[in-house]
């Protein structure tokens, strides 16, 4: 939160005090509660533990994300990595910790093609190759070392607990870990972790990670050492090169997190902070906002507004990722495209009752669809605020797990363009900006976010691949609408990335009425059948002091929390 923006939310609860008698305000300028909405409601659970435990919403931020790494290993996981949006209430600083995987030392572009020469799916997916070196240990590390109040020991307790006891998978876990049962088959520690005589377990198992439960404790007791030193890191480095890749014990010891400046911008009087590179969020999120900061979407009837949404959506994802790239090598012309006066320009070629066909606007862009990673929101009861956005990329990584240690490795080195300047597997025409390069982080679409005004605060964020913008852009103009947490992440959604030039919409997303009109408008509407996201949304009415958590309904087993 800016400094500018705090003063003014800290005059409002000042002149306000006298009316925030409302249960949760317990003094001024604090929720006086806490807030925590996850993909799970033994994740969110933890989180509160640690905060009753006396620690901040930064050690239930590194609570929950290893909770998660042990509940939900499908999305998210110590084998991936993440973006760690924070938000510290006593000097109003806003930080991005970026803990994405970097590229190893040994990355070979054309190890990921076939005979032909074309994108391998299979390598840059499955297995060896299409492990990143891991981010996640050590931006729970740095967080919990320089913003929490608690030891590892502690905010890694119920994370180790739950990993020892065991849990139920949900239906979404067991049918993730069947679609991508023949990959884990392959490499017998995941076997033997995941499945049972070889096939997907059914309802009703038991899951027990014992090693997941020691590797959490060596990072306990000895912090990124436990990881990405000594033992360890010899065990991961010999498991990968076993199996053919290539990682050394340098590409581990030399990982580091990025504290990052989050990208901050105004919409109608709303602060927005959110995700910097290396995620192209934030950038497509502040260029859709400023098209739309013109139009009063409120006078507009629906058909309108969708309208508008969606030609700001198509002229967003023409650009994203054309320039991106990890920000510590590539330059790029963030200002440009994050200013009032690339969007004006964008604006002006929206026509007013017409869908501009996307094939008359240059340049093109294929989004990636990766669908899983996910997210939670946190506010604790002093106003820290976390919005973390983590991933493995596919449904549980790459499916490989090296022996003794619990987890599965991520396959983030498809969000690089392996191909240059040919679609990759998924439609992602790359360019050099996003190459696969020794060290370098590939580029994301994960967009946690930060929603501020006078009054109400809100933290927003989900998983969803290309569609995370979109959701997290629609998720905003609803929270600024007035609509609380449990309405936002309902809420049908709908979505269009530029090409295929087509509005997808979850069911029920529009009426019949609305469609047609969009129709007559020249859009093409693609109502399908499946939902996608899991979105996890909190807020703060600094008002009257109400505190609200949510988690999607149409996760099984997320839970969003007050207390
Ligand atoms: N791996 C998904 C993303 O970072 O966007």
């Amino acid at each position: 939160m800016s400094k500018r923006y705090f003063v003014l939310l800290a005059l409002g609860i000042v002149a306000l005090g006298v009316h925030a008698g409302a249960a949760h305000a317990q003094s001024p300028g604090k929720p006086g509660h806490a807030a925590i909405a996850s993909a799970h409601k033994l994740a969110t659970a933890a989180g509160f533990e640690t905060l009753a435990a006396g620690g901040n919403a930064f050690d239930a931020a590194v609570t929950v994300a290893a909770a998660l790494s042990v509940v939900e290993p499908q999305s998210s996981g110590i084998g991936g990595g993440g973006l760690f949006l924070l938000h510290r209430a006593a000097d109003a600083r806003d930080v991005m910790v970026d803990a994405r995987e970097t590229a190893p030392a040994a990355v070979d572009a054309k190890k990921y093609l076939d005979a032909k020469g074309d994108l391998d799916q299979d390598k840059s997916w499955n297995g060896p190759l299409a492990a990143a070196i891991p981010g996640e240990v050590a931006g729970m590390v740095w967080i919990s070392q320089h913003y929490g109040k608690l030891p590892l020991s502690t905010s890694l307790a119920p994370a180790i607990r739950i990993a020892r006891d065991g849990f139920q998978p949900d239906s979404r876990f067991l049918r993730e870990l069947a679609s991508r049962a023949d990959v884990i088959r392959r490499y017998p520690a995941g076997a033997a972790l995941l499945l049972e005589n070889g096939t997907a377990p059914k309802a009703g198992w038991t899951f027990k990670n014992p090693d997941l439960a020691h590797t959490l404790e060596l990072v306990a007791a000895n912090g990124d050492d436990g990881f990405y030193r000594g033992e360890f890191a010899h065990r991961l480095v010999d498991g990968v090169k076993a199996a053919g890749g290539g990682w050394s014990l340098q590409d581990l010891d030399g990982y580091r997190v990025k504290e990052r400046e989050p990208l901050a911008f105004d919409y109608r009087g709303w602060h927005i902070v959110t995700a910097s590179p290396p995620s192209s969020g934030g950038i497509a999120l502040a260029e859709m906002l400023n098209i739309l900061s013109a139009y009063d979407l409120a006078k507009y009837d629906s058909t309108h507004r969708i309208h508008f949404i969606v030609e700001a959506m198509r002229r967003a994802y023409r650009d994203r990722a054309e320039y991106l790239g990890d920000p510590d090598y590539v330059k790029m012309p963030i200002e440009r495209l994050t200013g009032m006066k690339y969007a004006d320009k964008l604006r002006a070629s929206i026509q007013a009752d017409k869908a501009t066909p996307s094939s008359s606007l240059p340049g093109y862009l294929n989004p990636h669809e990766s669908t899983h990673t996910t997210h939670f929101s946190i506010i604790d009861a002093d106003g820290n605020m976390a919005g973390v956005t983590q991933t493995v990329n596919l449904p549980f990584g790459n499916g490989m797990v090296v022996a003794g240690t619990g987890f599965v490795l991520n396959n983030e080195m498809d969000d690089f363009a392996l191909k240059a300047g040919a679609p990759n597997a998924f439609g992602l025409v790359g360019n050099d900006a996003n190459a696969p390069k020794a060290g370098h982080r590939p580029l994301s679409s994960m967009t946690p976010s930060f929603v501020i005004g006078a009054d109400r605060v809100g933290v927003i964020g989900t998983p969803g691949g290309s569609r995370i913008i979109t959701m997290v852009l629609e998720g905003i103009l609803s929270f600024i609408d007035g609509e609380l947490p449990a309405q936002i992440v309902a809420k049908p959604r709908f979505h269009h990335q530029y090409l295929p030039d087509v509005i997808s919409a979850e069911p029920h997303a529009f009426s019949a009425d609305e469609t047609r009109s969009l129709e007559k408008m020249g859009y093409v509407v693609n109502e399908g059948e499946r939902t996608w996201g899991f979105m996890n949304v909190v807020s703060w009415d600094r008002k009257t002091g109400e505190m609200h958590a949510a988690a999607d309904p149409r996760g099984t087993s997320g839970s969003g929390e007050v207390k």
